[in-house]
């Protein structure tokens, strides 16, 4: 299982940081690979190649470098220790990421060494399961145009948006997260070829707690959460990594 933990802009605070990533030392091990994705400084000054605990960009740049005032491209990234960079999480998507610019971001993360968390996620949930086509587009969309190769190191992140930043009961119920891990995988496989796309990591995210986490990671075949602000307090990150541990 992979807990990717996402601090977002809710740690500031150098002892709060110190203890997260303590609680996360505490609970990595070979069957629960945890990756911290904390704001750009932090992750500089906490990361360390080869530790128990994993680093991930929250966001990269597009650019690829030269006279751009406060960009972070995906190599800097990279060279403070960084293994993962989200892509095309829904706070970035508000603010501007469409489908293209996500796709361009897959490539940057990919050739400046990074693995690449895939965020998809419909905003509401219809009866008539538009919801799917919601996913299927933004998988296509974005991954059509990378190499099997490429493909094959993409994690996806599942994070509908109406479960994100609430509480374990407007979370996604194990059901449906089956229903869509499934999906993903279907329509995964349908961009690479043979048994390839099996391979592919498929995580949720969106009000994982302490409460839901044990339940939504039982049987539902996926492979990890991206976890908000559960991964950003101390007492309900140790109590979140108990129940998955
Ligand atoms: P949340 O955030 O756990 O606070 O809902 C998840 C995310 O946005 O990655």
């Amino acid at each position: 299982m992979l807990i990717v933990s996402n601090w977002k802009a809710y740690v500031s605070d150098l002892t709060k940081a110190k203890k997260l990533l303590e609680i996360a030392k505490r609970y990595a091990r070979k069957n629960l690979a945890i990756v911290l994705a904390p704001p750009a400084p932090l992750l500089g000054l906490f990361s360390s190649k080869g530790g128990s605990v994993g680093f991930a960009a929250q966001d990269i740049s597009l650019v690829m470098g030269g006279a751009v005032t406060g960009e972070i491209t995906a190599e800097a990234y990279a060279l403070s220790g960084a293994t993962y960079a989200l892509v095309g999480h829904s706070e970035r998507r508000a603010l501007g990421d469409t489908d293209n610019i996500v796709t361009e971001k897959l490539a940057r993360a990919l050739s400046g060494g990074l693995i690449p968390i895939l965020c998809v996620g419909e905003e509401e949930r219809d009866l008539e399961g538009r919801y799917l086509s919601v996913i299927r587009e933004q998988l296509t969309t974005t991954l059509s145009s990378l190499s099997p190769k490429e493909l094959s190191r993409v994690v996806v992140a599942y994070e509908p948006l109406w479960a994100i930043g609430k509480t374990a009961s407007a979370a996604i119920k194990p059901n449906d997260l089956t229903e869509m891990v499934l999906y993903i995988r279907k329509v995964l496989s349908e961009l690479l070829p043979e048994k390839a796309s099996a391979k592919n990591l498929v995580l949720y995210g969106g009000s994982t707690e302490p409460e839901n986490a044990k339940s939504l990671s039982h049987e539902t075949g996926v492979d990890g959460f991206l976890v908000g602000h559960a991964s950003a307090e101390p007492e309900s990150y140790a109590l979140l990594l108990k129940e998955l541990s």
